[in-house]
């Protein structure tokens, strides 16, 4: 199946399916001159996958050039981005050239980013290998690294050349990666589709137990969503891409305040800051709290946490959480924009949401134990 990503000259297409891996060559093949491709891939990745990448390659008369980077967010450094474009300028690349990234969001943003800056620059392909860079990171264009300050404080919009999702790559994924990638496919559900909430509602536990029909379907929906997203907003400039935050400025407060470590995956995090956003919503009667309910229970359901307390959040973390917001937000004051819903399918931004009654609200959401 593919999916388009129409951005006038920078349109690309999404090759979803199983066993799609075997077209990497010919589809690398039309965005190159060289016979060597650069392959930027992590230390996990590369020993499970990369003997079937290289094959794909051969069989369009390609050679890979793996460059097997540590696995992890430290990577997503000055540092790396400075060893990768050394090994790739010594390589003799070209803007002939194009740039393979073989991993999950890390390597993608990473060597999305490298390619953005290289001879001002080069093409790239995605191939995304968790669920999380298929559905979410591998699509749209944002290249970043993180830098003392931040994550994600330096990078580029650069779009790929095509995007390839081989839900069969996800069978070495472990499981806690698995449901957090899920979490940013329901978080398209709880946006703008009620229905492919119901959906996922019905349907978590097959693409949790990897049923083929079953992931290809939520990671198709989930391109498609953020693809027409990116469409409308590329650049962020408007408030459209900004509701692919949902969730995310709840979210990013708990992993600042849990050290964006292994406690707390992102995705995880992203699913208790839905929750949350929620039961914001709910308590503002801006929803109802039967909608709010459901989608906590929802996501429980699938063995995500919905709570803070899930991440061993203390109680008194209100204020330090708040704080956390307005240094993402690099806005102090009384109000910070947030994504809020009228209803499961119906999120919206509330560009001036008053920061004392999140303070109110998390006080009270901390003490569900
Ligand atoms: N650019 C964007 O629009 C965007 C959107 C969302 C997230 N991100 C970024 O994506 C990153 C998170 O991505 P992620 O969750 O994919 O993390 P990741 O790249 O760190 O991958 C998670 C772990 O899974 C391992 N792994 C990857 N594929 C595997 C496979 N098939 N089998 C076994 N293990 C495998 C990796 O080695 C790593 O240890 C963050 O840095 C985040 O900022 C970017
Ligand atoms: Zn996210």
């Amino acid at each position: 199946m593919i999916i388009p990503v129409q951005l006038a000259d920078r349109s690309y297409d999404i090759h979803i399916g199983a066993g799609m891996l075997a077209a990497a060559g010919s589809i690398a093949a039309s965005h190159t001159r060289s016979r060597i491709v650069p392959v930027v891939t992590d230390a996990t990745v590369w020993p499970l996958h990369g003997a079937a990448l290289l094959a794909a390659l051969a069989s369009a008369g390609l050679q890979g050039d793996p460059i097997v980077l540590p696995a992890g967010e430290a990577t997503k450094s000055l540092q790396q981005l400075g060893g990768l474009l050394d090994r790739l300028l010594a390589a003799g690349i070209t803007r002939a050239d194009c740039i393979v990234a073989f991993g999950g969001g890390v390597i993608g943003d990473l060597a999305g980013f490298a390619a953005a800056i290289l001879k001002r620059g080069t093409a790239f392909v995605q191939i995304p290998t968790t669920l999380l860079a298929m559905v979410d990171s591998s699509v749209g264009g944002k290249t970043a690294i993180n830098m003392a300050a931040g994550k994600n404080l330096i990078g580029a919009f650069h779009q790929p050349a095509a995007v390839i999702a081989d839900p069969a790559l996800l069978a070495t994924l472990p499981q806690r990666q698995l449901r957090a990638g899920y979490a940013e496919i329901v978080k398209y559900g709880l946006i703008g589709d009620a229905k492919f909430f119901e959906w996922c509602d019905a349907g978590a536990a097959a693409v949790l137990a990897l049923d083929a029909a079953a992931v290809a379907h939520a990671i198709a929906v989930s391109c498609r969503a953020k693809a027409a997203i990116v469409a409308a907003d590329e650049r962020e400039t408007g408030d459209i891409r900004a509701l692919l935050n949902l969730g995310h400025t709840f979210g990013h407060a708990l992993e600042a305040e849990t050290g964006f470590g292994d406690r707390l995956l992102h995705g995880e995090a992203v699913a208790i800051g839905m929750a949350q956003a929620f039961r914001f919503s709910a308590a503002q009667a801006i929803c109802t709290a039967a909608d709010a309910d459901r989608v906590t229970r929802h996501l429980l359901a699938t063995g995500l946490p919905a709570w803070p307390a899930a991440a061993s959040i203390a109680t008194d973390a209100a204020p330090r959480l708040a704080a956390h917001m307005a240094h993402d937000k690099k806005k102090a004051g009384a109000t910070l924009p947030f994504i809020l819903a009228r209803g499961i399918g119906s999120a919206f931004v509330d560009k001036s949401v008053a920061m004392k009654r999140i303070t109110e609200f998390l006080a009270l959401d901390l003490r569900v134990r």
